[in-house]
Order: structure tokens, then C-alpha cells, then sequence
């Protein structure tokens, strides 16, 4: 695996691959790195001839500093888990790297997509987020690049971000990787007490209750089942069914073709999110 810090260089090792006729697939993250990311650049992997992953934390999309400085960073770990499967590591030297010396941000229309569900708790977060990756795809211009459902949300902005920004990369959304006990892969997981941990598996229960059960009864009626059997545990920021495509709340399940169930959540002062498809 070869690590750069530096974009020049990532573009010239980039272009010396796809000039043989190699694909090219892209993992962003930002680091601490566990089986949830491994699964991604796992797939990048099968998928096309050369790999390339980014680990960055990225300033722009904390909007609360303290959360920025508690980041955990595990670079050597990291390279340790990812070297048998990823070709090129972009590691940034710094974020004027990433943005330039102005550290100039655009403001993109989402049609609303970023204000929903993690955009009323994290103002902001999208617009940060959504700036890196633009810099990010326009950089590699991978034929695909590679982005978890955990963050649902995120991976529907990355695809409109692509239409807006006009790049031919295809936006392959990834599987949830969960521990044992349901509770979605996270870094933060590790933060958890022992029994926060086991605890918080009531999330993914209460999720696929929804899954399971929903046609017998109302929207509202199965939301607030499953909020109850959570918030005994788990101090419950949202819960709440959606429409996946346009985000939003709808009344009846014919409304929706698509629907997504959306957690957000404090345990042992830690947050978790996860989400369900169906
Ligand atoms: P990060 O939180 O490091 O996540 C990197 C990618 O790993 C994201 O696409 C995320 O959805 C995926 N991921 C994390 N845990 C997962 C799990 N348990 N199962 C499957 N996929 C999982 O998301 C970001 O970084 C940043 O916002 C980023 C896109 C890199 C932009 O800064």
C-alpha cells in the first residue's frame, strides 16, 4: 500500500493506474478504522483493480469543536487493517491540502435532504461533509466510490452531490456491519461501558420491530412503540420513520414506496445512530 499526504501526488499515481486501463474504486473515511470501513474497501476490492482510501477528519463537519479534538487517531492501526486490500492511502498533511489555502466552501442545494433528521441536531454537518467529498471525488474520479448505509443520510446527499457537481462516479452504497448483538459497527462503540454496550442493542430490536410488525399498525402507533422501548435505556434524540427518498414524514405506509426507520441516541454519553430499510 502506498501513503501519500500529498494530492499532486495522489493524482499522479492515480493517472499512472488508469492510463494501464485500471478501474479505479474510492473509500473516504476518517479514520479509526474497524470492520464497518474494512467491509467497504473490502468490496472496492472485488469490484474494481485499484483501491484508494482517505483518512481524514475532517474540520468542516463538526459543529462542535471539542467533538473535532476527541476524534480518536489510530494511523498506524489503520494502515495494519487496511494494507491487503487498499492500493493507495491519501492521508492529508493538513486541511489546506484538502481545500486550499482560502479553505473556501460552497454552499450546495440539497432540496431540504440536509436539514432533515442528523441536519436539525448537527447544523451544518452536511454542507462540511458534503465540501470534502466534492474535493475528494474530484480528486480520484474513481469510477465508484464507496459509502455505508449506517449513514443513510449522507450517502443520499453523496448521490445528489454527484448529480450537482456533474462527476460520471458511481455512488455504491454499503451494507451496516453490526456487532454480535445488533448494535451497528461504530468507533464509538469502544467508548461504551460493558453493559452500555450490551444495552444498546435494544436499538436494532426496536428497529426491526418495526421492520417485523409495521403493516400492523399506524406510522405514528409503531414509531411510538418502538421509542418506548428504547427510551427506558437510551436517551432518544429521534426515532423516526421516513420516506427514503425524500426524507421526509408521510402518514399512511402506501404513501411511501420506500421507508426508513432513522435512531439517534445517547448512551454512557455517547451517541449512536442507526437506520433500517424496507
Ligand atoms: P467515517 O465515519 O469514517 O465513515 C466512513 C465510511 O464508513 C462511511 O461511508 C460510513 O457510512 C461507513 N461506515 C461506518 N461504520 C459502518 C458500519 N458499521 N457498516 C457499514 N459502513 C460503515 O462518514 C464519514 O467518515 C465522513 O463523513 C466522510 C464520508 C469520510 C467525509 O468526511
Amino acid at each position: 500500500m502506498k501513503v501519500t499526504n500529498f494530492k499532486k501526488e495522489l493524482t499522479s499515481l492515480i493517472e499512472e493506474k488508469k492510463n494501464k486501463g485500471k478501474t479505479v474504486g474510492f473509500v473516504p473515511t476518517m479514520g479509526a478504522l474497524h470492520n464497518g470501513h474494512l467491509s467497504l474497501i473490502k468490496k472496492a476490492s472485488e469490484e474494481c483493480d485499484i483501491v484508494v482510501c482517505s483518512i481524514f477528519v475532517n474540520p468542516t463537519q463538526f459543529n462542535v469543536s471539542s467533538d473535532l479534538d476527541k476524534y480518536p487517531r489510530t494511523l498506524e492501526a489503520d494502515k495494519k487493517l487496511i494494507e491487503d486490500y487498499c492500493d493507495i492511502l491519501f492521508f492529508p498533511e493538513s486541511p489546506e491540502e484538502v481545500y486550499g489555502a482560502k479553505m473556501e466552501m460552497i454552499e450546495f442545494d440539497f432540496e431540504g435532504l440536509e436539514n432533515e433528521l442528523e441536519g436539525e441536531f448537527r447544523p451544518g454537518h452536511f454542507q462540511g461533509m458534503a465540501n470534502v467529498v466534492a474535493k475528494f471525488l474530484t480528486i480520484v474520479n474513481s469510477d465508484k466510490a464507496y459509502f455505508g448505509l449506517k449513514d443513510f443520510q449522507q450517502y443520499k446527499i453523496v448521490c445528489k452531490l454527484v448529480e450537482l457537481i456533474k462527476l460520471d462516479t458511481e455512488i455504491v452504497g454499503c451494507a451496516i456491519i453490526r456487532e454480535e448483538n445488533g448494535l451497528a459497527r461504530s468507533s464509538r462503540n469502544e467508548l461504551l461501558t460493558k453493559e452500555g454496550r450490551e444495552a444498546a442493542s435494544v436499538i436494532s430490536y426496536a428497529m426491526n420491530y418495526i421492520l417485523k410488525y409495521h403493516s400492523c399498525f399506524t406510522v405514528i402507533e409503531i414509531q411510538k412503540k418502538a421509542k418506548a422501548m428504547i427510551s427506558g435505556i437510551i436517551e432518544v434524540e429521534y426515532l423516526e420513520i421516513r420516506d427514503s427518498n425524500s426524507l421526509l414524514n408521510f402518514e399512511n405506509w402506501e404513501d411511501s414506496k420506500e421507508v426508513f426507520v432513522s435512531f439517534a441516541g445517547h448512551i454512557d454519553g455517547v451517541r449512536l445512530i442507526d437506520n433500517v430499510r424496507f
